[in-house]
């Protein structure tokens, strides 16, 4: 999908708004992004939307080696989103690097890499195979909070001290930090203060909602691997509140807000929320071009609005 270029005045008349952001060191040309998990680990999206665009390509998340998920089905629609056990599947850093970057790459996409571990050295191993990497690469985002791998049994989110363990071992890659994290735990706030501690530039709020759905047919659960983590417009609400709080509690720390984003409105909620850009996921399971769709419907509101510059959204439903 072609967008307006920055601070291009609109056919209706509206302002010309600077799209710009910054999460941490980072700067990004546009606030919206695809979330991780939700545009495969290349140019998959490339077809339905101009990559170069948007904020960044938020890549699935990486093993330390090639891993093959969880047993299908994995995912399934549920009211106003979907459930997934996808498992992380993926190539692992190395075989990413060779046979997936180049491609996402040559779109002129701003790219942020996403691991993930079962254990401290899984991710240290998978951030040493990410050091040297692209310039192009311009964060690592930290999965500390995937639902999906072994029932739910490496939470590392639910843990300050576990969550910081891990990122002092993901600094080997030697990018910028992001730690993803779960608003499953009511210990968020401490949590995102040991991750900034610990190194991480900024926290994305959040993973997807614990959940499961059982057909009452065959009285089993509809996901291979049983239960699974919930996404989509339903926990939106969830997403917005997490991070109103995270930002009241700490507003030295940059936020990336993600779950639910469909459209402009949505989007503005959440940096309105405080955060410093937010990302797109279930929303391009529907629709491909959603992540397109999003960025442009930021760029309308705020025309609209009279916002000229994006950044000055953040956190602004703090008083
Ligand atoms: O199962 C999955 O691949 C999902 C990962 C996540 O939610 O972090």
């Amino acid at each position: 999908m072609a967008l307006r270029r920055r601070g291009r005045r609109r056919p209706d008349a509206g302002v010309a708004v600077d799209l710009s952001t910054t999460v941490g060191s980072v700067a990004l040309k546009a606030p919206v992004m695809t979330a991780s998990g939700t545009a495969g680990h290349g140019d998959e999206l490339a077809a339905y939307v101009d990559l170069s665009t948007i904020g960044a390509v938020v890549v699935k998340s990486l093993g330390s080696g090639p891993w093959p998920g969880n047993p299908a089905p994995r995912v399934h629609p549920t009211p106003s989103g979907m459930i997934n056990s996808v498992g992380l599947q993926g190539p692992g850093v190395t075989a990413w690097r060779e046979r997936e970057l180049p491609a996402v790459l040559a779109t002129g996409a701003t790219v942020v890499a996403s691991i993930w571990g079962r254990h401290v050295d899984d991710f240290a191993s998978a951030a040493e195979q990410l050091a040297g990497v692209d310039e192009r690469v311009v964060a690592l985002e930290v999965n500390l909070s995937c639902p999906n791998l072994d029932g739910g049994a490496h939470l590392f989110a639910h843990d300050p001290d576990a969550t910081a363990a891990v990122l002092r071992a993901a600094a080997a890659a030697g990018l910028p930090m992001w730690a993803k994290l779960s608003a499953n735990t009511d210990r968020v706030v401490d949590v995102a203060a040991a991750a900034h501690e610990a190194g991480a530039e900024a926290v994305t709020l959040a993973n997807t909602l614990m959940g499961m759905v059982i057909d009452v047919d065959t009285r089993r659960p509809v996901l291979g691997a049983g239960g699974g983590g919930v996404s989509g417009p339903a926990i939106h609400p969830v997403a917005v509140r997490t991070v109103y709080d995270v930002r009241a509690a700490l507003p030295e720390v940059p936020i990336v807000g993600v779950g639910g984003v469909v459209d402009g409105r949505t989007a503005v909620e959440l940096l309105l929320a405080g955060a410093s850009a937010v990302q797109v996921g279930t929303a391009s399971f529907a629709d491909p071009r959603s992540v397109g769709a999003v960025l442009e419907g930021v760029e309308t509101w705020c025309s609209r609005a009279g916002v000229t510059r994006v950044r000055d959204l953040i956190g602004g439903a703090h008083g």
